[in-house]
C-alpha cells in the first residue's frame, strides 16, 4: 500500500484524498492518502519524519509551499519557476525532489478536459502574486500570441512579465477584447473584483478562474454576463492532482470522472 499524503494549515477541508482514492480506484492501485494538519514551527520536521516512515510522495498546501521550496535538495524546472513546491517525493539517493504541478494541472485541464486551446490567443492573467507565478511557465509552454500580466501593484507584474517574457499593465492601461482570461487574484476570495473595463470581454471571450466554489465566482458572474463563456477552477484541484499522481505512481487517471463527482457534492 503507497502511502501519500497532503500537509497544510487549515486540512481539514482538503478534497485530495477524495480525489487521489479515485485516482487509485480507477488505476487499481492500492493507495492510503491521509491528511496532515501542517505545524506551523515543525513542519520541516513533518515532512522528514513522513519520508522516514516510508511515505511516498506528499502534497504542499497553504501557507507552506514556499517552505518546501526552500527546504528541497533538488527541483523540478517548473517548480523553480514557481518559486513554490506543491508535490514532494524522495530521490534515490534520499536527496528531497520538489516539484510544482498547479500550472501544468490547470494548463492540462483548460486544454484537455475544458478543450480550449492557448495556442495563438491573445490572453489576460489578473494577479500577479503566488497563484500566477505558479501558472505562467506552463502556460508560455502552450504558445500563446501574447500573456498580459495586469496587476493593482504593477511593479509586481512587470516582475513576473520579464522572468516570463510577458506583456504587462495596469487594469486603467488595459486594451481589450482578450480570447482567454485566467483570474490569478484573490480578489474574489473576498467576494471583490479588481477594476475590470467592459471592452476587456466580448461574447469570443472565454474565462477561466483559478478559484471554484458551488456557485460561479465574482469574476465569472462578472464575464458571463457581458456574454463571455468559461469555467472554475475545480478542474485545476484535480489536474494537479492528476499531475502528482503520475510523477509518483507513473499512470495518468482521467480527470473528467472525477471533476464530475467533486461538482455534484458541492
Ligand atoms: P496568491 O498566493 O493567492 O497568489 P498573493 O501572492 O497574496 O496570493 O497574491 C494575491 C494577488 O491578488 C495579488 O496579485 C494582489 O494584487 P497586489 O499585488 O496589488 O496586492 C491581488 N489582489 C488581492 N486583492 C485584490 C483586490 N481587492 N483588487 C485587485 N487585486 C487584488
Amino acid at each position: 500500500m503507497e502511502q501519500l499524503a497532503v500537509i497544510g494549515n487549515p486540512i481539514e477541508h482538503s478534497k485530495s484524498p477524495d480525489i487521489h482514492h479515485a485516482f487509485a480506484a480507477q488505476t487499481e492501485l492500492s493507495v492510503n492518502y491521509t491528511k496532515i494538519l501542517g505545524d506551523i514551527e515543525g513542519f520541516e520536521q513533518q515532512v522528514r519524519d513522513f519520508f522516514a516512515d516510508g511515505g511516498l510522495g506528499l502534497n504542499v498546501t497553504v501557507p507552506f509551499k514556499q517552505r518546501a521550496f526552500d527546504m528541497c535538495d533538488k527541483l523540478s524546472k517548473r517548480a523553480e519557476q514557481a518559486g513554490a513546491v506543491n508535490t514532494l517525493m524522495m530521490g534515490k539517493n534520499g536527496e528531497l525532489y520538489g516539484d510544482n504541478t498547479d500550472g501544468a494541472g490547470m494548463v492540462r485541464d483548460i486544454v484537455k478536459v475544458l478543450e480550449q486551446p492557448l495556442k495563438d490567443k491573445r490572453i489576460l492573467v489578473l494577479g500577479a502574486g503566488g497563484a500566477v507565478r505558479g501558472v505562467l511557465g506552463p502556460m508560455m509552454a502552450q504558445n500563446p500570441d501574447i500573456i498580459t500580466i495586469a496587476n493593482r501593484t504593477v511593479t509586481k507584474a512587470e516582475e513576473l512579465a520579464l522572468q516570463f517574457n510577458c506583456d504587462y499593465s495596469s487594469y486603467e492601461d488595459l486594451e481589450g477584447p482578450f480570447d482567454v482570461i485566467i483570474n490569478g487574484s484573490s480578489a474574489s476570495l473576498g467576494g471583490e473584483l479588481p477594476p475590470l473595463k467592459d471592452s476587456l470581454v466580448s461574447d469570443k471571450t472565454w474565462v477561466y478562474d483559478m478559484v471554484y466554489g458551488a456557485e460561479p465566482t465574482v469574476f465569472m458572474q462578472w464575464a458571463f454576463a457581458r456574454g463571455a463563456q468559461g469555467a472554475d477552477g475545480l478542474g485545476m484541484l484535480v489536474g494537479q492532482a492528476a499531475e502528482a499522481f503520475f510523477l509518483w505512481l507513473h499512470k495518468r487517471p482521467e480527470q473528467a470522472p472525477v471533476i464530475e463527482k467533486l461538482r455534484a457534492e458541492m
